[in-house]
């Protein structure tokens, strides 16, 4: 009956969270505000961000989780992919506090945990399932043979999902992170507005770059005759004008396109695979076009679809946790002389 302390410190959250033998007792969350002004993360503010949160978030989550350091197993980080100096900070933690428990330190693929967020609930998938990893740096379609078996299907071969929301939005003058944002004003607009093209991208990857072009030639055309193309019609006041007078529409119809590509490469993955166990998991799986979307696809494909619910779906330390305590069980442990990567191989 483990239980795990992890950490998660990869990009601009630092948080912490408790599970006691596969149940989540706690998952603090500290989001790092400083970015906001910025459009985007700021690697060096987030490093410093995570050295004055991480303390006090750990002790968030043991004191929430009602343990005591003492009855602590296994301390499980996010080691790879990430900023660099994000992720050295909850490294270092990690490594510091298994030295003086004299405890096991296991370290996480933040991916892979993504993908296995989706074990924490109750409602869980069985094995294999697929997960359709949607966040601000990754796409991907994951077929998931066991918490240590997964195999990427298919991923993006330039933006990920999170980054065409984000890149979109702030064409749209929207600040950053821009996803939500569209999601809101996309309640409000008919998805079937302006009809983007959708890439013609063989097998499971899938490409975003194409798309983010086209919204901009089409918001510099101000939605003109020449919507894809690179003629530009339009004053600066005319476009914002539209955008204004648009907005609900364009961000309906922005999210039409980015989800149903995603959709259209899940479904492909699941022929090809057989699987009808299907998951989302990462910040995208938070917009409310693609959990619909997801939903009614499942019913008419006769899947079983599973979303973790929210607080699993951005980045969190809940999903380091589980993932953390399914390699406590299977004796996958680091050695303390380990290191955070940047990049991570699968
Ligand atoms: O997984 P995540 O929290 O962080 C990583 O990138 O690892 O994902 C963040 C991404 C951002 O691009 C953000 O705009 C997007 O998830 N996102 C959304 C929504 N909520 C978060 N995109 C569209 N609709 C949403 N409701
Ligand atoms: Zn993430």
């Amino acid at each position: 009956m483990p239980t795990i302390l992890a950490i998660e410190s990869s990009c601009d959250e630092t948080s912490a969270s408790i599970c006691k033998d596969g149940v989540i007792l706690s998952n603090i969350i500290a989001t790092q505000k400083v970015h906001e002004q910025y459009g985007g993360v700021v690697p060096e503010l987030a490093s410093r961000a995570h050295m004055q949160n991480i303390v006090p978030v750990v002790d968030n989550a043991v004191e929430k989780a009602g343990i005591d350091l003492k009855d602590i197993d296994g301390i499980a980080f996010t080691q790879a992919p990430g900023l660099i100096g994000a992720l050295l900070v909850g490294a270092q933690f990690a490594k510091s506090l298994a030295l003086a428990l004299d405890k096991p330190l296991i370290a996480v693929h933040h991916m892979q945990a993504h993908v296995l967020a989706n074990l924490i609930e109750t409602d869980k998938p069985s094995f294999p399932f697929l997960c359709l990893t949607v966040s601000g740096g990754h796409t991907q379609i994951v077929l998931c043979n066991s918490p240590q078996d997964m195999k990427i299907l298919g991923e993006t071969i330039d933006d990920a999902a999170g980054e065409a929301f984000d890149k979109t939005a702030k064409l749209l003058g929207l600040p950053y992170p821009g996803g939500p944002l569209i999601d809101k004003y996309a309640k409000e607009g008919n998805p079937l507005a302006y009809k983007f093209p959708e890439p013609k991208i063989p097998g499971l990857n899938f490409s975003f770059s194409g798309l983010k072009t086209s919204i901009l030639y089409f918001l510099q055309n101000a939605g003109t005759a020449n919507v894809f193309k690179e003629i530009f019609t339009a004053t600066e006041a005319e476009r914002k004008k539209f955008i204004d007078e648009n907005l609900a529409d364009i961000c309906a119809s922005i999210q039409h396109r980015i989800v149903s590509i995603l959709l259209n490469k899940l479904v492909k993955a699941a022929e090809q695979t057989g699987v009808k166990e299907i998951c989302i998991a990462g910040g995208v799986s938070a917009n409310s076009g693609l959990r619909k979307g997801l939903k009614e696809l499942g019913d008419k494909m006769g899947w079983q679809t599973y979303i973790p619910p929210f607080e699993f779906c951005t980045d969190n330390a809940g999903m380091i946790a589980i993932t953390g305590y399914y390699k406590y069980l299977a004796g996958n442990f680091a050695e303390l002389d380990i290191i955070p990567s940047a990049r991570a191989e699968w």
